[in-house]
């Protein structure tokens, strides 16, 4: 039983699936990992780490391995040279990756997606999006912090008192909720608003002001948002305008689950803010919640420097890796069986958490969305 570590290839990625320290988890558990060679250099790891913690270092350690594990899909040349029955763990968007669903497909490999992993509870432990939401969230605050040319806390000293500065987060989900406690920890006030009405109370419970208008919440199926009516969405920029215009810094991190972000501050909004005023865009790669935003770029909007999130939690390779390592360990874990002949790779597709991560299997599509898309698509 053999699970294999590959090596990222997708530019400027630094994670990577498998950290040392949890070397030991998978080998007490009966399988070998082989990692490739340098998989873990970018998340300051190196290959000598791995072989301490009981790992092997292989080129191609895919050959032989049951399951191959990264952060971003296999390139297609490697799911190309996968034995029929090998499968696959990583981040998987399948919206956007449908020729390589269907190499996975048609090549026979059983391909699990870690953004499927339902959110329930006994699936915390591989809950992906939280873990590297919660990376961003930090990083963005962190970010906003030192673009700003002030102080974040109140400091009230012999020379005289320099006020907070003032921090308004939107999108309250889990980078949401980690940028307003970075943010708090380092002594802004803040201020934050999320469609969903329960997020009001986490938002308090953080220590910000929930900030509260006059439009109806947008609870969605599972605990997530609706998307916004155009007039709504008007609104909600309007009533927001006075906000963004006293903030200091924005922070914006909303979502909608298969949607482009939606677009919360129009370059009016930021034209409105003061001098020296940041802005940081978690979405901006998905569409950006701000006009004008640009993935992995600082740009000027007004008064304000904006910057555009690209591939953030990849911005904090130590934690992002350890992190997500943990839910792939925890996902491998439950789907790691015994038999008369000792511990096997036994997925029980019956479990819930194993068929609502799969998105290939035996030659077929299981993901029924990607199915759709793909007939639709006839790839
Ligand atoms: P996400 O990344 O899809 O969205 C981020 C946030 O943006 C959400 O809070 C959403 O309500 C907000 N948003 C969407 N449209 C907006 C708009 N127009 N204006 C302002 N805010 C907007 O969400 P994330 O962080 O992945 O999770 C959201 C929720 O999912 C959580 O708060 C929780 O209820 C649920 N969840 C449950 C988990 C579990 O049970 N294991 C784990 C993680 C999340």
């Amino acid at each position: 039983m053999r699970v294999a570590v590959a090596r990222e290839t997708r530019e400027g990625e630094t994670r990577v699936a498998l950290v040392p320290e949890l070397v030991g988890k998978l080998t007490g558990l009966g399988w070998d990992v082989a990692v490739e060679p340098g998989a873990g250099r970018a998340a300051l790891h190196a290959d000598e780490e791995y072989t301490q913690a009981g790992a092997l270092v292989l080129d191609e350690p895919w050959a032989g391995a049951d399951v191959v594990v990264s952060v971003n899909p296999l390139d297609a040349g490697v799911v190309r040279r996968l034995p029929a029955g090998t499968a696959t763990v990583s981040f998987l968007p399948t919206a956007s990756s449908l020729e390589l669903v269907a190499d996975l497909r048609d090549c026979g490999v059983t391909s699990f997606a870690m953004e499927l992993v339902p959110r329930i509870s006994r699936a915390q432990s591989m809950d992906a999006l939280s873990s590297q939401s919660l990376v961003s969230g930090y990083r963005c605050a962190v970010v906003a912090a030192g673009l700003l040319r002030r102080f974040f806390p109140l400091n009230m000293t012999a020379a005289g008192t320099v006020p907070p500065a003032q921090v308004v987060v939107l999108g309250a989900g889990v980078a949401g909720l980690q940028a307003i406690a970075t943010a708090r920890r380092l002594g802004a006030v803040v201020k934050a608003y999320d469609v969903r009405a329960a997020a009001a109370e986490e938002i308090r419970s953080m220590g910000a002001t929930a900030i509260e208008l006059d439009l109806e919440t947008l609870e969605g199926s599972g605990g997530y948002a609706r998307e916004m009516t155009e007039d709504r969405a008007l609104r909600q920029r309007e009533m927001l305008t006075p906000y963004i215009a006293a903030a200091d810094a924005l922070i914006t991190t909303a979502a909608v689950p298969g949607r482009r972000a939606p677009l919360l501050v129009t370059t009016d909004m930021v034209e409105q803010m003061g001098p020296g005023s940041v802005v940081v865009d978690l979405a901006a790669e998905s569409g950006g919640n701000v006009e004008g935003a640009q993935p992995g770029q600082v740009v000027r909007i007004g008064r304000a420097q904006v910057w555009g999130g690209a591939n953030v939690p990849a911005q904090m390779p130590g934690p992002a890796s350890r992190l997500y390592a943990q839910n792939v360990v925890s996902l491998l874990t439950l789907m790691t069986g015994s038999t008369d002949a000792g511990p096997a790779f036994a997925p029980d597709f019956d479990d819930e958490i194993v068929a609502g991560s799969c998105v290939t299997h035996d030659g077929e599509v299981r993901h029924g969305p990607t199915r759709d898309a793909l007939q639709g698509g006839a790839t």
